[in-house]
């Protein structure tokens, strides 16, 4: 996936480059953008970041309209010829492209059996020479036949030598447009879009937008006209420069963010689920992908705790094709920091087309996935921008906790003691956060002894284990050390074999109903040579302890996970590897 810019205005290539500077979490293989100067198209192109591309672009005083790409690479390999805009044949017309082509094959092998050569090895170039294909006299004319020939998800914005206007076209992949008396602008998110224009509208499914210097015309792909509802987005804040890593600064925002996820969550009206939907509630899912999911897991286990009905976390990816039940009884609740993940955004319209309910729990509001939920929850961790995702879990878990509660409370499985128990226990966190962050140098001493490991295992019982898996997805993320998390239990049947002497085993150790057990597993990895940490508010023999203060036991999961949360960040640092944009890796995926 990645992140895709157009527009017709003031200084085009200029504000080209900066938009994709707040484009690049979506990719950072390489960048490029395309622009007209005298009735011809000019590509600029490079492997690497935004900021190698402003090293190289040329002066283009007066240039108002451009097209701009940061790429994911998911067709090709990342280099030169693959990286984004791509040229038609003839040079007609110049593309940017998110999504996936998904009958590119079939297409090239037309397009190749009509002469054309491709010089990429991505489906998107496809779309480019499509568009010069289809043309006879009309842009718009070519634009509708492509669209109607496009299979998969796309969004694309097209430039040519023919008109003055810029084209998009859309379906699945995240495109929204921007109006201002600067320009008319297409972006893949409203966050980037809003440091230019207000008047924002998310452009809808099967939908060909064109723009001109003041308005924009949206089409189905029938070529009939469409309404599309504009909206006053906030003014973005200019992005925050840190030194150093925004891994580091997220993380030490998490005592204050977790203040204002529960202040958001109260201010912002609480559960807000229709009364209809709680009682007949008979199966809830949570579902996300990667450190969003994780989040699901854990608060999956205290949603048992309060509630006597199944609580299902499901990775959105499986939730799509499998066949997990759905009907009018059931409530989803679809997690996702960027809310602009693909996988989740199909589960969200899985759910809606089997007459579930979908609830959104999101750090951003106008989101694709807002706009497909009957329901969003903003998590109130403000941006987030490493690709390695820190204060947003702990929002997330924050958020869903109070949800929990009160959905517990209105069906009657807890008191209202108990629910107000839950709220205040949430205000003892942040003190207690802070004490793990005092012991930071500790976890970071640590970590020069983790960063040799061959291998490092995670493991917990019950609600620890969610902390274990989005420990060691957090350490295999930025240090490329392989890790796996496993239930303590589980061990004994397989993974034992791999402990020896230069395996790391964290254990987190908080529930204390399950403090015997876990000292067995403890006892046992040990025996085999490997090196122990023990993450608990209790000691262990044969184990390093990174002490936590004790809370509430259902809200271990948004304590325990920081010091895991900082051991990633310090191996890594070690390491020397790019914390905030680490290897293959992507800030939203926004393909399937
Ligand atoms: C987290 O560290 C990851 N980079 C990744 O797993 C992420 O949580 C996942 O892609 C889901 O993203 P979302 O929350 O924006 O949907």
């Amino acid at each position: 996936m990645c992140g895709i810019f157009g527009m017709i205005g003031q200084n085009a290539v200029e504000n080209t480059c900066r938009a994709l500077k707040y484009l690049e979490y979506r990719g950072y293989d390489s960048a490029g953008t395309a622009y007209k100067t005298d009735g011809s198209l000019n590509i600029v192109k490079t492997v690497g970041r935004v900021e190698k591309l402003t090293e190289i672009m040329p002066e283009t005083n007066g240039c108002n309209l451009s097209i701009g790409h940061t790429r994911w690479a998911t067709h090709g390999k990342v280099c030169q010829e693959n990286a984004h805009p791509f040229y038609s044949y003839g040079k007609k017309f110049a593309i940017v492209h998110n999504g996936i082509i998904e009958n590119h094959v079939n297409l090239k092998y037309k397009l190749n059996s009509i002469g054309v050569k491709f010089l990429s090895e991505t489906d998107s170039e496809a779309v480019a020479h499509l568009l010069e294909k289809n043309y006879s006299d009309s842009v718009f004319d070519s634009v509708l036949l492509t669209a109607n020939e496009l299979e998969g998800a796309f969004a694309v914005v097209a430039t040519n030598t023919y008109d003055d206007s810029l084209y998009a076209l859309k379906n699945k992949s995240p495109l929204v447009v921007g109006i201002a008396d600067t320009g008319v602008y297409f972006c893949s998110d409203i966050r980037c879009i809003s440091h230019f224009a207000n008047k924002v509208a998310v452009v809808p499914d099967k939908t060909i937008a064109v723009a001109t210097r003041n308005s924009v015309m949206f089409y189905g792909f029938d070529g009939n006209p469409v309404s599309v509802k504009f909206f006053t987005a906030d003014t973005a804040q200019e992005t925050e420069t840190v030194d150093g890593d925004y891994m580091l600064k997220e993380i030490l925002e998490i005592p204050d963010k977790i203040r204002q996820a529960k202040q958001g969550y109260i201010k912002s009206g609480g559960l807000n689920l229709p009364s209809k939907t709680v009682h007949r509630l008979k199966r809830i899912y949570l579902i996300g992908c990667g450190t969003a999911y994780n989040s699901g897991l854990e608060v999956a286990a205290v949603a048992r705790k309060l509630l006597g009905i199944d609580v299902i976390p499901v990775i959105a990816s499986e939730f799509i094709y499998d066949s997990y039940p759905v009907d009018s009884y059931t409530l989803a609740f679809l997690i996702s920091q960027s809310g602009e993940t693909a996988d989740t955004i199909r589960a969200a319209e899985r759910v809606n087309s089997l007459g579930g309910f979908t609830y959104a729990v999101t750090n951003t509001a106008n989101s694709s996935l807002s706009f497909t939920s009957s329901v969003t929850k903003n998590i109130y961790a403000d941006a987030e921008y490493a690709v390695a995702s820190t204060k947003a879990y702990n929002c997330q878990l924050v958020t869903l906790t109070l949800l929990f509660a009160d959905l517990a409370y209105l069906k009657g499985s807890i008191d209202e003691q108990t629910r107000n128990k839950i709220f205040d226990s949430i205000d003892v966190l942040p003190s207690a956060v802070d004490k793990v962050l005092e012991d930071s140098y500790q976890i970071s001493r640590i970590a020069e002894e983790v960063k040799d490991s061959s291998a490092v295992f995670f493991i917990g019982r019950t609600a620890d284990y969610p902390t274990a898996a989005e420990g060691s997805l957090k350490l295999k993320e930025i240090s490329y050390i392989h890790s796996e998390a496993y239930p303590a239990g589980e061990l004994k049947h397989g993974t034992l074999a791999l402990m020896e002497k230069g395996v790391t085993v964290v254990a987190i150790a908080c529930d204390s109903a399950q403090i015997d057990k876990m000292s067995l597993s403890i006892a046992e990895v040990a025996a085999r040579g490997a090196r122990v940490i023990a993450v608990s508010p209790y000691n262990f023999d044969n184990a390093a302890l990174v002490k936590v203060p004790v809370v509430n036991k259902l809200l271990y999961g948004i304590l325990s996970v920081v010091p895991l949360q900082l051991l990633a960040y310090y191996v890594a640092k070690r390491l020397g590897r790019d914390i905030d944009k680490p290897r293959n890796l992507a800030k939203s995926v926004t393909v399937e």
